[in-house]
């Protein structure tokens, strides 16, 4: 195996935890193979095979984006215009592309994810979740899915985004029944969307319970359109994570709090849908875990882009530059129940971003400039 030394690095965030300070500055970090085998300062640093000299740029872990749906086809441009307009968003948009994603071949619908997961790539993200839910059919939803793990682990069932059309009852016996079954093989986690015109608290309950018991993961869409009671729901569940969390009450903020379910925010949808920004500042000073994920689809939130969220999370979302990376590597990392990634330290899959800026701070202090530079995956550019 061919170790390579990075050196040069002005500026490293690690968030190894315990020994190693999350910031080290003039830096080194030695990859051997596919993983992390040294972090610390240059002076220190281990002979390598190779070297590489970043020229004093900076060095972050991977983002990692734990929720986005890129399984679709078509666009919503017209309805995006609509709304700069004036129109409210609406949830029933999903149809429209519903339809769409169904009119596409296999092909096309691959070919569309592997376009969007190289733009993420390109601005540094090196683990995605894909969700399906556009599909909305046995067949759909399935070969949803099985596109999607062609690209990521990271797959997830979302056959509850919304009722197609005809009872909701028959079609939460669809969803719980043969769909499920035509899903799981392709997918880690199941997801459902819990709020007034989607499913209601007892819909998900049912669905995340047969997800589970068929060894899918539970996770929710919740409280994204108004008061609700998904964030509940996931708490008293022990979620890994509830995505959204744009509007909180305060006995939902202490049910996340005394959970330690991780509240994942969209802000790429608060953008796009000129809704209120979920109060980050207020979760973190209560001691929630906060993660920052881009939600991407073609309805609320069509950027790929994770410096562009965390640009959004800071200057509108009250984080610091550094809360807003660690929401976007490490606690995004954590959203998906994974502890090889997120972080730089020894022992952990060499996922990392190369920033061509002189520090982490950048990252939000110049938003839509292309300052990812590399993006290495498993110890390769
Ligand atoms: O996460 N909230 C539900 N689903 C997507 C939006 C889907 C759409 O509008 O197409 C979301 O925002
Ligand atoms: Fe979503």
């Amino acid at each position: 195996m061919t170790s390579t030394l990075l050196t040069g690095i002005g500026e490293l965030v690690s968030f190894a935890g315990s020994d190693l300070p999350d910031v080290i500055e003039q830096a080194a970090l030695l990859i051997d193979g596919s993983t992390v085998a040294w972090v610390g300062r240059a002076l220190d640093a281990p002979d390598a095979d190779e070297q590489v000299d970043l020229g004093g740029r900076t060095v972050i872990p991977g983002f990692v984006d734990s929720h986005s749906h890129l399984v679709f086809a078509g666009d919503r441009a017209a309805e995006f215009a609509a709304r700069m307009a004036g129109e409210p968003y609406a949830a029933g948009g999903i149809r429209t592309t519903v339809a769409a994603t169904r009119a596409a071949t296999d092909e096309q619908l691959t070919a569309h994810v592997a376009r969007l997961v190289q733009e993420m790539r390109r601005q540094g993200t090196t683990t995605v979740e894909i969700k399906s839910g556009y599909g909305l059919t046995t067949r759909d939803e399935a070969r949803s899915l099985a596109i999607a793990r062609q690209f990521t682990e990271e797959t997830t069932f979302l056959g509850a985004h919304v009722v197609p059309d005809g009872d909701p009852a028959a079609y939460v016996d669809l969803v719980t029944g043969p769909m499920l079954d035509a899903a799981a093989p392709y997918a880690r986690w199941i997801d459902v969307f819990c709020e007034t015109g989607a499913f209601d608290a007892d819909q998900a309950r049912t669905v995340l319970a047969a997800g589970a018991a068929r060894g899918l993961l539970p996770r929710l869409h919740a409280n994204q359109l108004g008061h609700g009671p998904g964030v509940k729901l996931a708490a008293e569940l022990g979620l890994h994570a509830v995505d959204h969390c744009t509007y909180l009450d305060d006995s939902d903020v202490d049910a996340l709090r005394d959970s330690g379910t991780i509240a994942t925010l969209l802000p790429g949808v608060e953008f796009s849908t000129r809704q209120p920004y979920p109060d980050a500042r207020r979760l973190l000073d209560a001691g929630v875990l906060v993660a920052l994920a881009s939600d991407c689809n073609p309805g609320s939130s069509f950027t790929s882009s994770l410096p562009f969220c965390i640009a959004l999370a800071v200057r509108e979302m009250g984080m610091t530059p550094l809360e807003a990376l660690r929401a976007a590597t490490v606690t995004g990392a954590a959203a998906l129940g994974r502890a090889d990634i997120g972080t730089l330290a020894p022992g952990q899959r060499a996922d990392l971003v190369v920033v061509d800026a002189p520090s982490h701070v950048h990252v939000a202090y110049r938003p839509g400039v292309p300052l990812i530079a590399q993006t290495w995956v498993a110890g390769r550019q």
